[in-house]
């Protein structure tokens, strides 16, 4: 038995104790915003945040994250209260598709949550983990440019993290991919 903190609320799950997360989030807890894309730990899209640092959550086991706090996409916003980052997504048109864009709005709003800059390479950097095999980038980077300024805007940035820091288990960048 695992005991879990998702989204604020005490969970427990049941089953294996290597069953990766993704799985118990999105089968047995019902957490579907959560996207898996490789797999393997490469593209991203199924970032969670584990005490507010992104994780690949198809290579964690469910073990490793007992009594630690996870949060998924579904604590991020919703259609009706978008997050700081959604919104920024929504405006600058960043949003992306339904796999690749769970992973990069938490990816980034731990980003911006953790009072990160809104430096563009160095967003970059911290979104490296987050592939899409669509796009060239420029407007997510944009977007959450803009929602670091408008947090700021809104309240007094909690805390830095250092620039450049990428997901605890990072992903590869394919060779010759560039964003
Ligand atoms: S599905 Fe987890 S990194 Fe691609
Ligand atoms: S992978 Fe989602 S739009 Fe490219």
């Amino acid at each position: 038995m695992t005991r879990l903190l998702v989204n604020g609320r005490r969970r427990v799950f049941r089953g294996p104790p290597f069953t990766r997360l993704i799985d118990v989030l999105r089968e047995d807890l019902g957490l579907t915003g959560t996207k898996e894309g490789c797999g393997e730990g490469e593209c991203g899209a199924c970032t969670v945040l584990l005490d507010g640092e992104p994780v690949m959550s198809c290579l964690v086991p469910v073990c490793q994250v007992e009594g630690r706090r996870i949060e998924t996409i579904e604590a991020a916003g919703s259609p009706e209260r978008l997050s700081v980052v959604q919104q920024a997504l929504l405006e600058s048109g960043g949003a992306q598709c339904g796999i690749c864009t769970p992973g990069m709005v938490m990816a980034a709003w731990s980003w911006v949550r953790s009072g990160g800059k809104a430096d563009r390479e160095a967003i970059r950097t911290a979104l490296a983990g987050n592939l899409c095999r669509c796009t060239g980038y420029g407007h997510i980077v944009d977007a959450v440019a803009h929602a670091v300024r408008e947090a700021a805007r809104r309240e007094k940035p909690r805390g830095r993290r250092p620039a450049g820091r990428r997901p605890k288990t990072t992903a590869r960048r394919p060779k010759g991919r560039t964003r």
